[in-house]
């Protein structure tokens, strides 16, 4: 099963090293704003962020509250448009609605009168896969991926939390979209959840590949899942750097956490989050 089934196909443009990019943020820069008593005072969200993610690549973004990452983020959705500066996705400008882009939040936003299994085939009504059975085979799968065949007929309110962001997680893979957005989708978990959700999500990357740009605020999940962590500062919002984690997959998340070198690239890293 192809995850591109029903998609129209798009042309990547390439990066100077001649991979293909998904995602190519250029010069962008973006004021919000705050009209208080009639006193307008604009905040600048973002000041001058680049970059570049090639197809494939899983991308983190880390970086206090107030950097600007999920500004970043709805801008690559097509939710918001830079005030200067361009995006591209997949050599596209972003637009609200796209098929090859899927979102996922925090909030699981699981519908209460469905099924796990019926929450996990929504996804793809809504995005007019009209073939039923190939819905439900898919479903199917993606329950299964994340580890919770027993539960295809529970409702939200028989789901843990971990459970919901499973669901959550199977909906958003089981959309054929080639760039996956992430906002801090474990945030709401404890850390025990968060590890294994982590591990669940590598899992699926690994089976079925795609473009993810993840936000986080913890620098651990950043560096156990990507192939990158860019770091943002605030004030205005920008990228301090763009460290590369070159650690060997495939990954566990559990084994890292007392991995040398992942606790080397943590140091490094929360340097540069302390510095600006
Ligand atoms: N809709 C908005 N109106 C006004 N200011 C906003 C709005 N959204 C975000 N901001 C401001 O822009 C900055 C970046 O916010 P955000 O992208 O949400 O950061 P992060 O996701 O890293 O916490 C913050 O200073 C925030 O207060
Ligand atoms: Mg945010």
């Amino acid at each position: 099963m192809s995850i591109t089934s029903g998609l129209t196909q798009t042309v990547s443009p390439t990066s100077p090293g001649g991979q293909s990019l998904a995602v190519n943020v250029t010069n962008v820069t973006h004021n919000f704003l705050l009209d208080k008593q009639g006193d307008t005072r604009a905040i600048e969200a973002l000041h001058d962020v680049n970059l570049e993610v090639t197809d494939g690549q899983f991308v983190a973004l880390v970086g206090p509250s107030g950097c600007g990452k999920t500004t970043l983020l709805n801008m690559v959705a097509g939710l918001l448009t830079p005030h200067t500066g361009t995006i591209d996705v997949l050599g596209q400008p972003p637009k609200s609605g796209r098929r090859d882009i899927a979102y996922m939040l925090a909030r699981d936003a699981l519908l209460p009168w469905r099924t796990a299994m019926e929450n996990v085939m929504f996804g793809l009504e809504v995005r007019n896969i009209n073939d039923r059975q190939w819905r439900e085979e898919r479903a199917r799968e993606m329950l299964s991926l994340v580890g919770l065949e027993g539960f295809h007929d529970a409702y939200r309110t028989e789901l843990s939390q971990g459970m919901r962001q499973r669901v959550a997680l199977a909906r958003t893979f089981a959309l054929p979209s080639d760039v996956l957005l992430m906002d801090e989708p474990f945030g709401a978990l404890d850390p025990q959840r968060k590890i294994q959700l982590g591990q669940v999500l590598l899992g699926l990357w690994e089976k079925e590949p795609r473009t993810i740009l993840f936000v986080t605020h913890d620098l651990h999940e950043a560096i156990a899942l990507a192939d990158r962590v860019i770091v943002m500062n605030p004030r205005p919002g920008h990228i301090a750097e763009d460290v590369p984690i070159g650690l060997p997959r495939p990954r566990s998340i559990r084994d890292l956490q007392t991995d040398a070198e992942f606790h080397a690239l943590y140091s490094r890293i929360w340097e540069v989050l302390n510095h600006d």
